[in-house]
């Protein structure tokens, strides 16, 4: 995956930023809040993966020519920007960050390298009709792990089970997009569509509109 900007409507952009050394000169844009957070954070590869998360999206603003107006997270987690204007989720992980905005709609975005392990993990994030068209294939894995995480993030609450809340419709190694939807819980019949974007061993997954 290499980096990116990508203006995906004059309304929603994403960046992805691979991550090098960042000069700690470049948290000026943060907010006193965002500051406060990142000095809390003491694993030096935890902080540079934090801050280039927050320039993933600052680059995605910049993109659709809005200013960082700096994110607070609610009480489960998921960002919100502070002067109450539209939706952003991050992600990031060993190596690369990304970021994605929407000035109206909710937006989940998740990176993962894919991994023979996650085969193993199958039955604690998959329902058994999953498992039967994920094929013990460790891409097709990944992509439905990235899949329900970047639903999860969407939707945003931590009571929802990626196992028991969130359902994948069947999908191929080359499908570009992929279909999910929420029940059984009180945020149920949400239906989501999720993109696929997958380069060497990473996949990258974002909700489209
Ligand atoms: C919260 C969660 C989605 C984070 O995903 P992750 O793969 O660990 O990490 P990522 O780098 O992709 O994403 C991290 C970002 O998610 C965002 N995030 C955290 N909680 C969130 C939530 N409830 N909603 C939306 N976004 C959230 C944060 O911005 C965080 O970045 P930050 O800490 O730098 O601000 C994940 O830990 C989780 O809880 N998943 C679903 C629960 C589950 O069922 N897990 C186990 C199944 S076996």
């Amino acid at each position: 995956m290499q980096t990116k900007i990508e203006k995906i409507s004059p309304l929603s952009a994403l960046a992805v930023n691979i991550i090098e050394e960042v000069p700690e000169s470049v948290i000026d844009f943060l907010s006193f809040r965002e500051k406060l957070s990142f000095s809390n954070i003491s694993r030096p590869e935890k902080r540079v993966e934090w801050i280039s998360a927050r320039l993933a999206i600052k680059k995605a603003l910049d993109c659709i020519s809005l200013p960082y107006p700096g994110f607070f997270k609610d009480e489960n987690g998921k960002s919100h920007p502070m002067d109450g204007y539209g939706h952003v989720s991050l992600t990031h992980t060993r190596g690369i960050a990304a970021a994605i905005f929407h000035k109206d709609m909710a937006v989940g975005i998740d990176l993962d390298y894919i991994r023979e392990k996650v085969v193993r993990l199958g039955p604690k994030f998959l329902d058994v009709s999953e498992m039967d068209f994920l094929d013990n294939d460790p891409e097709l894995h990944t992509t439905a792990w990235s899949a329900k995480e970047s639903i999860f993030k969407c939707q945003g609450k931590r009571g929802v089970s990626l196992k028991d809340n969130i359902i994948l419709e069947p999908f191929s190694v080359n499908d570009k997009v992929i279909k999910g939807r929420i029940y059984g819980t009180e945020f149920s019949d949400h239906h989501y569509t999720v993109k696929v974007e997958k380069e060497k061993d990473i996949v990258m997954t974002y909700t489209i509109w």
